[in-house]
């Protein structure tokens, strides 16, 4: 039976039939909101390739996790500046580092806001790899022990949660090992599974001067190529214990955020990266676009692939324009 009896159409005559048999809905539950922290007071200083996301020093910091928290934005995540840089990433790990610090003022002012460091080394090494440099590479098992202890000091310092971006194999075992020894055995691990080797991340690269010095990440972040990969990446990470599985970038791997969603039980996050947000911003800064409207056809795209959670830049406004849409 088809044409004319059937005819998708009217299914779509009205809003209120529209709303009724949407699949997708976007909410703000979703959402965690990527953040730059930095040392200082009183800076809030916009990061060019990123319209309207900021460095932040922690007392601006807070001003911004209150309105997150009046928009109903559950849960924020922490990238960090340091002081200085140094071959071992001692930034990174250090009990006032700048995450550390951020950790701990986020968390008695506003107890209830999810907060979920991302736990890399590009940071605060001074040649930005994600890792401890040995004979021109990084060396996976000497930095799998500064990832643990750098997991270890954002649990301390009150992370709700951790998040390893930086691919080395089994960081998180070694991370769950270290949180378990050390009466952690309730903070979850969002592990990066499939993050693949993109140019998605100029933009941060920039925000968070975090660009490697020589060389790329090639030889540990993902070909983009590759699907099957990442199924086992994410297998892998789940047999160490992860408990959320990460697709980084989200827009140009919506195969592979569905491919993951179809394959496992635990909950999947997609993260929408700098530079999808950065396009999206420059498009509609020469009003080739309607940003808020390609927002949230990305936002539901990424949700409608597979995604449970959204890592995105957008939060804010997003959070926005869904009070708005509910009146
Ligand atoms: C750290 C890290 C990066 C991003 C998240 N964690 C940069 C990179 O791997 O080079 C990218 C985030 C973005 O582009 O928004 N390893």
């Amino acid at each position: 039976m088809s044409f004319p009896i059937q005819r998708p159409r009217r299914l779509r005559r009205n809003d209120t039939i529209r709303r009724m048999v949407r699949e997708t809905e976007l909410s703000v539950k979703d959402f965690i909101y990527p953040m730059f922290v930095c040392p200082g007071t009183g800076v809030r200083q916009e990061i060019e390739a990123m319209p309207g996301q900021y460095r932040l020093s922690l007392d601006e910091m807070k001003r911004e996790l209150e309105s997150l928290v009046k928009l109903g934005v559950p849960s924020v995540m922490f990238f960090g500046l340091p002081e200085s840089k140094d071959l071992l990433a001692t930034g990174a790990y250090a009990e006032d580092g700048i995450v550390a610090r951020a950790l701990r003022e986020a968390k008695a002012e506003f107890p209830d806001l999810y907060l979920v460091p991302d736990v890399c080394l590009c940071e605060y090494t001074s040649h930005g790899h994600c890792g401890v440099i040995h004979d021109g590479d990084v060396d996976n098992d000497e930095t799998l022990k500064l990832i643990a202890k750098t997991a270890l000091a954002y649990a301390e310092a009150g992370a709700d949660m951790v998040a390893p971006s930086d691919m080395m194999d089994g960081r998180v075992a070694a991370i769950r090992e270290a949180l378990d020894g050390n009466g952690h055995s309730q903070v979850p691990i969002m592990a990066y599974s499939a993050k693949y080797a993109s140019g998605f991340y100029g933009p941060f690269r920039e925000a968070a001067d975090s660009a490697p010095q020589f060389g790329d990440r090639r030889g540990y972040q993902m070909d983009p190529a590759n699907a099957r990969e990442a199924l086992r990446e994410v297998r892998l990470d789940l047999e160490e214990g992860a408990d959320i599985v990460m697709v980084k970038p989200a827009l140009s791997y919506l195969d592979v955020i569905r491919q993951v969603r179809d394959q496992v039980d635990v909950p999947v996050a997609a993260y929408n990266v700098s530079g999808e947000y950065s396009m999206v911003k420059a498009a509609a800064h020469n009003g080739w676009i309607d940003e808020r409207r390609l927002t949230m056809e990305i936002l539901t795209s990424i949700k409608r692939a597979g995604a449970d959670l959204i890592l995105t830049y957008h939060a804010p406004d997003a959070a926005r324009w869904l009070k708005e849409e509910q009146g």
